[in-house]
């Protein structure tokens, strides 16, 4: 219904009807209270206004039924807006566990992306309809935004931390990506496409050129190229945590705190080793700072993860 108007475009992901609706429902409400209270003030400035110079009216010490009339609509309304809000919020912020993990880059001016085989592109994001695709995403430089109108995502990609967003197309088509974050002289370039593909399609592109190898095959290589396995190996007398199956789980600290190794987890461990220390184990590993790419970060990640037999790919 609304999408021949310009300033909705067209609904294509599983989110954007419910973004939508809310949406419509605060815009409604604000203009209803707008509206009323441009009208009330208007009305009373007319009939209260001062008709002579002696005029004095009544003094007025408060009403108990309007005060609690202004405060239990606006709670009520509060609370629903504050309930569905964080409803919308929480199901588009929790990707589902079987959904395809695709890293993506911004870097002054471009998206570069890495699927779970190894493909890489840059500027163009190819996905399967009908399937949840989670993007793991970082920045080289400064603030980027991964923002697609047609899917109602939009989310901030950070230098120095993964964040994560994720979406489900439900039509085939292409769609139009862009940064919504101010980040140089090209902003206005850094755009791109998502192109959605049924399924068939999608697996023929997939092995339509050669992927090499696959993005946990790159970060197993980058691991043993840095040196990770000579500490971090399943020997009971090796000197750094074993990282197999360690994913996911929770971990526990020398402070006697624990953590849940997640992405950004493991990336500080390897940036900064001695932010947290795994209990048990003497603060003795070196920083990678300066020595890994964003995408090699999240090929070592992807790596970590197949570890813990969660490739996050195409089954
Ligand atoms: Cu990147 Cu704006």
């Amino acid at each position: 219904m609304l999408s021949n108007l310009p300033l909705f475009p067209e609904q294509a992901s599983t989110v954007a009807e419910s973004v939508d609706t809310l949406y419509v429902f605060l815009v409604l409400i604000s203009a209803f209270f707008s509206v009323l209270i441009f009208a009330l003030l208007l009305y009373f400035a007319i009939k209260y206004r001062r008709r002579s110079d002696v005029e004095r009216p009544a003094p007025i010490h408060g009403d108990l039924r309007l005060e609690l009339l202004w405060i239990v609509v606006p709670l009520g309304l509060t609370m629903v807006m504050f309930i569905w809000c964080a409803k919308v919020f929480f199901h588009m912020a929790t990707p589902p566990a079987e959904a395809i993990e695709i890293s993506a880059v911004g870097k002054q001016w471009m998206w570069k992306f890495q699927h779970p085989s190894g493909h890489r592109e840059i500027n163009e994001l190819h996905v399967p309809v009908g399937r949840a695709v989670k993007l793991t995403m970082s920045s080289e430089d400064v603030l980027h935004d991964f923002y697609v109108p047609a899917f109602r995502v939009k989310m901030d990609v950070l230098p120095g931390r993964f964040t994560t967003a994720w979406f489900e197309a439900t039509k085939t088509g292409t769609f139009h990506l862009f940064c919504a974050e101010y980040c140089g002289t090209v902003h206005s370039g850094m755009i791109g496409k998502v192109i959605v593909m049924t399924p068939a399609a999608y697996e023929s592109w997939l092995s339509g050129d050669a992927a090499g190898e696959t993005m946990a095959e790159t970060g197993a290589k980058l691991f043993g190229q840095l040196g990770c396995h000579t500490c971090h190996s399943d020997r009971s007398d090796a000197r750094g945590p074993s990282l197999t199956g360690i994913f996911g789980r929770e971990v526990s600290l020398q402070d006697g705190s624990r953590v849940s190794a997640d992405e950004n987890y493991l990336r500080e461990s390897i940036l900064k080793p001695n932010a947290k220390v795994v209990e048990g184990y003497r603060p003795i590993m070196p920083t990678f700072q300066g020595q890994i790419s964003e995408a090699g970060l999240m090929q070592i990640v992807a790596y970590i993860r197949s570890l813990s037999g969660r490739e996050g790919s195409m089954n």
